[in-house]
Parts: C-alpha cells; structure tokens; sequence
C-alpha cells in the first residue's frame, strides 16, 4: 500500500517513514529539503533496508502537485508534515507562514479531492490550546487566538481541514495535536537536525553540552509552578511516528467515526525546565552550564496532553519516558559532531 509522506525528510517525517516502513508500507516522499537533508533518507535505509522513494519538489508549485497525484493514482494515504515551524520566523516573516503552510494544504486536497477515497493526516500542535485554562489538556480544549502567525497556521489548516471533510466525505482526515516532540531513533542513523540556532529546548540543551552553544538561557524562573520554571509535555520522536501508523491504520480500515477527527500526542506528563536539564545531567554525566533570564515572550505557563483519547481510540500509548528520550537527543548529538 503506498503512502505519500511529505516533509518525510525531516525530523518528525523521518521516523515516521520508518515505522511506516517497519509495518509493510511503500512510502513515497516529497520534500524540498529546505529544512531537511538527504542524509535522513541514508539513515532511513539504514535502519529499514528500504529506500523509500524521493521526489524533491516544491509543494508551493501546484502544477508540480497536480503532476506528481498524475503520476501516483495509486496513493492510499497522506501524511502531511511539510511546513515550516520556526514561530520567531513566522512572526517576521508571516506571509511565508501562510503560503507554505496553508498554499501547499490546499494545493493537497484539492488533487485528494480528486481521488475515489483518500486518508489525510495533518501534523498539528498543542500551539493551538493557547494557554489552556485546564490540566491535562484535551481535545475538546478552546482553540484560543494564536500567540503567533506559525500558531494560527495550525489554527487555520485544522479547519480547512474540517470545512473540506464536511462536504467531502471521501476524504477521511486526522489532525494530530503534537505536545513537545524530542529525541532520535535509537539507532542514532536519524533524529533532529536544527538549522542555526536552535529555538527548542532540547537541542539547546545537547549542542550546550557539546560545546556548540555556550550557555543555556533558562527562560524565566518565576512561573507558578513547582520550580518557578515552565511546564510542557516532552515525547519521544519514535513515540510520535508510532502514533501516526495507529492513525493511518484507523482511516485506511474504515474506523475512523467522523470522517475529521482530531487527537492529542503527547506522554500525559508535564516536566519543567529544570527537570529536563536534570533529566541530562542524570543520563549524560554531566553538569550542564545554564543560567535563568527573563520569560520568553509568548511562553505559556503550562501545557500537557490527556492522552485518553489516542490511548483509547487509537490503542496507541507513549512508551518512553523523559529520561529515555533525552538519552537518546544526546546519543545523536554525539554522533552528529564527531
Ligand atoms: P522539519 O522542518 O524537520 O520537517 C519539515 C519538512 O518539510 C522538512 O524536511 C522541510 O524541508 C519540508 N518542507 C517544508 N516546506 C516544504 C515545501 N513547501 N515543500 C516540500 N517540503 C517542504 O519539522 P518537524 O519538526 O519534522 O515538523 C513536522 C511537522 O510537525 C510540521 O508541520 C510542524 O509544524 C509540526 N510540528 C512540529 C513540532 C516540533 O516541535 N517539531 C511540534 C508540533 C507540530
Ligand atoms: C520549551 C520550554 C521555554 C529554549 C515550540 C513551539 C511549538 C512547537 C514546539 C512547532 C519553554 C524553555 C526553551 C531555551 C528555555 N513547534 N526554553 N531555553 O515553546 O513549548 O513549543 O516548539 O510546532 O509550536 O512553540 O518548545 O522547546 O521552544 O520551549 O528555557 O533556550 O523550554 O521557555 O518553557 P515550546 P521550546
């Protein structure tokens, strides 16, 4: 059964062409590699033995798209990772936001639009909850005004989504929800790989402790919480990827309830700052140098999922815990500055 993954290059993308691989998929991957190497598809081979096949193409170029669905009347299934993240960027830069988050989504589902029956998964993200009045966050959360124009991408492309399954019912979608995704392939053949300066904490932290950066900037300290410092839900990458073949698997064996659902990913457990880096310490041995600055303008406060609904409806489960997945962020960070 052939699935087109786009953005399958990248960070979350490459993992989850392996698991897809992993369970008897053909996948086939569309990526302009602006944010992604074709050393992943070297890993991916690595790991699977199978080169999944490669298109580099720009899904901004819609005659590109149409060609490309000519030329695979046979796709069964979409996941749909291209876009860009970085939400500094997005705030800068908005309209680059909207046309390539939001132009290539349209472009999309109008050439699935076109197919006797298609199965669209959309990477979402927790982004969309704002400041949730409630811990643990489920999917029935508001969506609240997004803090960024990256956010409100995520916003808008839910329910676009949404507008084209109601008058579309052979489109069968899912929006996934990603908490804070980290970690690599125990492998230590793919994982992250931050152009710059990295926004996140994880890579921060790693390429600090590497001797790439410095000193890690705590953002603020004040917060009301535990520690002071602000609370997310980190979840391994392979967990993640897991996640994705659960859903596919649901749309593609007609499960699914209503043709547009949505679930939350992430582990169901919120970890500070400071307990993530001293979740590093722990699993590398070593003190980490940091020092607390002031807030991050935009951070919410807290934000972790209620994972009973994935749990339940899609039988899937995060496995790893925090100390785990920060392992293995350090094994590939190793790796990649040997
Ligand atoms: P990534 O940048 O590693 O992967 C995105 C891939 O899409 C890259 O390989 C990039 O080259 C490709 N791409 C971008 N624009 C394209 C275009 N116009 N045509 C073809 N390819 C294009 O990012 P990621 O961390 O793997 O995130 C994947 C998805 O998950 C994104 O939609 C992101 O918004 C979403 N998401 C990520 C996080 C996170 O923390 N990483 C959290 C929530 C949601
Ligand atoms: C986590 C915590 C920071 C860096 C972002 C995007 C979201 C999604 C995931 C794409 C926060 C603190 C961070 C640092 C720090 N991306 N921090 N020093 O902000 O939860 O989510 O990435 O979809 O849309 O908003 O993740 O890793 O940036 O920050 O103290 O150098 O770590 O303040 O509390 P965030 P993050």
């Amino acid at each position: 059964m052939k699935i087109l993954v786009t953005g399958g290059a990248g960070f979350i993308g490459s993992h989850t062409v392996v698991e897809l691989q992993n369970e008897g998929f053909e996948v086939v991957i569309i990526d302009n590699l602006s944010n992604s190497s074709k050393k992943s598809l070297d890993g991916i081979m690595a790991i699977t033995g199978k080169a999944p096949t490669f298109e580099k193409l720009d899904l901004r170029e819609k005659d590109k798209v149409q060609d490309f669905f000519k030329r695979h009347q046979d796709i069964e299934g979409v996941i749909h990772f291209a876009a860009s993240k970085a939400v500094g960027e997005s705030v800068e830069n908005p309209l680059l936001y909207y046309e390539n988050n939001l132009g290539t989504l349209v472009y999309l589902l109008q050439e699935l639009s076109k197919l006797k029956t298609s199965n669209f998964i959309f990477s979402s993200s927790c982004t969309v909850y704002g400041q949730a009045d409630k811990m643990p966050i489920t999917e029935d959360a508001p969506v609240k005004p997004a803090e960024s124009p990256y956010g409100n991408t995520k916003q808008i492309g839910e329910e676009i989504i949404r507008d084209t399954c109601k008058v579309t019912p052979k489109i069968k979608a899912i929006s996934l929800r990603y908490f804070n995704p980290m970690g690599a392939h125990p492998s230590v053949e793919i994982g992250e790989l931050p152009i710059g300066v990295p926004q996140n904490l994880v890579p921060f932290i790693t390429q600090t402790a590497v001797g790439l950066r410095e000193q890690l900037s705590v953002f603020g300290d004040d917060y009301p919480t535990q520690d002071g410092t602000c609370i997310r839900d980190y979840i391994h990458v392979v967990d993640l990827a897991k996640a994705h073949v659960a859903a596919l698997q649901r749309l593609l064996e007609n499960k699914n309830k209503e043709n547009y659902e949505v679930f939350n990913l992430g582990t169901g457990k919120g970890s500070s700052v400071l307990e993530v880096v001293n979740s590093f310490e722990k699993v590398s041995n070593k003190k980490l140098n940091y020092k607390i600055v002031d807030r991050r303008p935009g951070d919410v406060i807290s934000a972790y999922a209620d994972t009973t609904k994935a749990n339940e409806v899609l039988g899937w489960k995060a496995k790893s815990t925090l100390d785990e997945a920060m392992k293995s962020a350090w094994d590939w960070e190793q790796k990649i500055r040997k």
